[in-house]
Order: C-alpha cells, then sequence, then structure tokens
C-alpha cells in the first residue's frame, strides 16, 4: 500500500503566487503555517529555519526565484534572486542544484515569459522531490525487509539522525521514506531517534513525525548512540544528507560523524539516503572542501521548550561567561558509509558506486 496522498511540508497556496509551509521554528508544541509570497519571504524562511532540510531548502528556494520573476523578470533581478537566495544557507547543496535548475531554465527567456515558466518549474520541481523520495524509499525498503526476515516478526530497529523525515523535504522524507513505506505495509519497525543537539531536529521534528504517522520510536541522547550500538539494540542506522561528493563523503547534520564511527565499530550497516539533487559533482575530498555553516552560539548555550503552562521558553544551560562553538554539519567519510540509497537505486558508497547516477 502507499499512500497517494502523503502529508507534506509544503503546498501550494489557493493564490497561485504564493506557497504554504508549516512553520518548522513553532513545532512541536504549535502546528502553523506560513504562506510565502516574495523573495524576501523565502529567504528568510530559509536562513530563520522555518524551512530547513536539504530538499526542502531547495524546493522553497525555487519558488523564491519564481516569486522574484513576478516582481521584476529583469536580468539583473534573477541575478540578484539567484545570490539572495544562495547566500541563505551554505551546506546543502540541493540549494545551488535549484538554484541552477531555475537560471538555466529563465536566463534564456524573454523577461515576459519568466515568471509563469518559473511557477511551473517551481512546482515541478516539488512535486519531482515527492516522486524521487518515493522512489528512494521503495529502495531503501529492501534493507528493511532483508533484516525483517532474519527478525522473527520483531520489529526492525533503525536509528536516525536529526531529521530527514518528510518535514527536510516536501514529503515523505529521505531516510524517513522506507521506514514509513515499511511501516504503511506491515513490516514491523522502531526507530532509535537521536535528539540532535543544538537545535534538536530529532527530539522535535523527527519524533513529531513519526507519532503523527503512528510509527513506534523513541527519542535518546545524543551521547547514547555508541551505547544503544555497543548493546546491539540497533540492525541499521539511516540518516539524510546535505551534500554527497563524487567520492562519497557525506556533509549531514552535526553528530553523523560520531554515529557513523560507533556503527563501523560495532559492524551495524550505516546507510545513507539522499534524492540526486544532494550530489555535488564538482567536489571529491568532503572534508578538506564541503562549506560547514557555523551558526549562532545562542544555539549551544541556550535550550527551548514548553514550560508546565505550555508557553515555548527558552533558557540558558551554559555559564554567562562560557563562549559556545556552533558547527551546524560534518563529513563522515565514504570508508565508514555501508551505503546509499537514492532514487536511482542502491548503490556502494564510493565514486564507482556514484558514477551510473551522473547524467550527462
Ligand atoms: O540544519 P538542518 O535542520 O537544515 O539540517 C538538516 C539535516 O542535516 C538533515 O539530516 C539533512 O538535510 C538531510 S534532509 C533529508
Amino acid at each position: 500500500m502507499i499512500s497517494p496522498t502523503p502529508k507534506r511540508s509544503l503546498w501550494p497556496a489557493k493564490d497561485p503566487r504564493a506557497v504554504v509551509v508549516l512553520d518548522q521554528t513553532r513545532l512541536p508544541h504549535r502546528v502553523q503555517t506560513v504562506t510565502l509570497r516574495s523573495l524576501d519571504d523565502v529567504a528568510r524562511a530559509i536562513s530563520d529555519m522555518t524551512v530547513r532540510g536539504a530538499p526542502l531548502i531547495g524546493v522553497t528556494a525555487a519558488y523564491g526565484m519564481a516569486f522574484a520573476m513576478a516582481m521584476d523578470p529583469s536580468n539583473a533581478s534573477l541575478a540578484r534572486a539567484y545570490d539572495v537566495l544562495f547566500a541563505t544557507r551554505p551546506t546543502a547543496v540541493n540549494l545551488r542544484w535549484a538554484l541552477d535548475v531555475m537560471r538555466d531554465l529563465l536566463a534564456p527567456l524573454p523577461p515576459a515569459l519568466r515568471h509563469e515558466a518559473a511557477l511551473r518549474k517551481a512546482h515541478e520541481v516539488a512535486e519531482d522531490d515527492v516522486s524521487s523520495n518515493l522512489a528512494l524509499g521503495l529502495h531503501g525498503i529492501q534493507l528493511l525487509q532483508q533484516v525483517a526476515a532474519r527478525r522473527n516478526g520483531q520489529p526492525v530497529r533503525i536509528m536516525t539522525h536529526c531529521n530527514a523525515g518528510r518535514l527536510a523535504a516536501v514529503a515523505w522524507g529521505t531516510a524517513t521514506a522506507p521506514i514509513y513505506l515499511a511501516h504503511d505495509n506491515g513490516i514491523p519497525v522502531h526507530v532509535w531517534v537521536s535528539e540532535t543537539r543544538p537545535r534538536n531536529q530529532g527530539a522535535s521534528l523527527t519524533a513529531w513525525e513519526l507519532a503523527d504517522h503512528g510509527v513506534p520510536h523513541t527519542v535518546f541522547a545524543d551521547n547514547a548512540a555508541g551505547h544503544l550500538l555497543q548493546r546491539g539494540l540497533v540492525d541499521l542506522v539511516i540518516v539524510g544528507a546535505d551534500r554527497v561528493t563524487r567520492r562519497g563523503d557525506v556533509a549531514n547534520k552535526i553528530g553523523t560523524y560520531l554515529k557513523a564511527l560507533a556503527a563501523k565499530a560495532h559492524r551495524v550497516p550505516f546507510h545513507v539516503a539522499f534524492p540526486c539533487s544532494t550530489l555535488d559533482w564538482t567536489l571529491d575530498d568532503g572534508v578538506a572542501s564541503i562549506p560547514i555553516e557555523e551558526r549562532s552560539a545562542r544555539e549551544v548555550t541556550h535550550v527551548s521548550g514548553t514550560d508546565p503552562r505550555g508557553r515555548v521558553v527558552t533558557v540558558r544551560v551554559a555559564p554567562m561567561e562560557s563562549p559556545a562553538r556552533n558547527d551546524a554539519f560534518d563529513v563522515t567519510p565514504a570508508k565508514l558509509v555501508t551505503g546509499f540509497i537514492t532514487e536511482r537505486g542502491l548503490c556502494a558508497a564510493n565514486a564507482r558506486g556514484l558514477r551510473s547516477f551522473r547524467r550527462p
């Protein structure tokens, strides 16, 4: 069974010149939507993480280009929109991919035709994300079926990190696509959800969407990952990616690398799920070359949550005088990755495995 209407994180507004997104800065405490109508709306939503997750950043940016063309379809406006959106977040390469797709389409067109064409393309990029993630899930479910076959009806135990779920994409998610499909088709699963400090995308977003879908899961403190793997409580790890180099190095949310090291030490398969828009064919050595976003130290020194009256409050956990550092992503070398799950199939995490996915 495959849901024909998977839950979405972004959808067209009634006004054809706008798009609606879930406000991810409010989850899990409030489920609120935001309507984006302009280049500035989109740039702000990506920068402040109203929308986040590599594929969703790319799709939302495509709409940003379309909204810019509605205001002013000139060459100068096209170049400016590209630059403004490109500057929003540095690590997820899906952003550059989507901006390139839009610019390559729009630049040769007469300005009068650009807005309509851009809006059509943005919708297409969004729908392609949905179908890619479904295809990726249908490939990835094979891995879960293999584990299920030896679990005698016991749940397949999957560890994940950050949010590579439907909230990070338009629908299905990447790491979660095989999990949702397995769950919907009677394969019992249990997901270990890493809290993912400092912004807690695991505890606040992945846990929320798994609960919303009825998928059994447990949130754990990031520091417990090695312990859970060592105790034999995890059958496989599946994470998403923000950028994968041509030799298979993976940039993903900070903490992914430590999980990969621990999984390797305990011979637990470690898979990375991503659509091919996450591949950066221009880079080889990911540790040396992938730009890593550094975010505000406040995300480390403070935590947010609800108080007993349901109000969202932010409190400081570090001493006033202590500085903090906040690298938002790390790079997992290909040699620590068991395999890749993409919409074009499963492959080894190396240059040869990826080569067949390269489009001319
Ligand atoms: O900083 P974020 O929340 O945008 O980071 C998201 C992640 O690192 C995800 O794991 C990654 O984008 C994969 S999303 C399918």
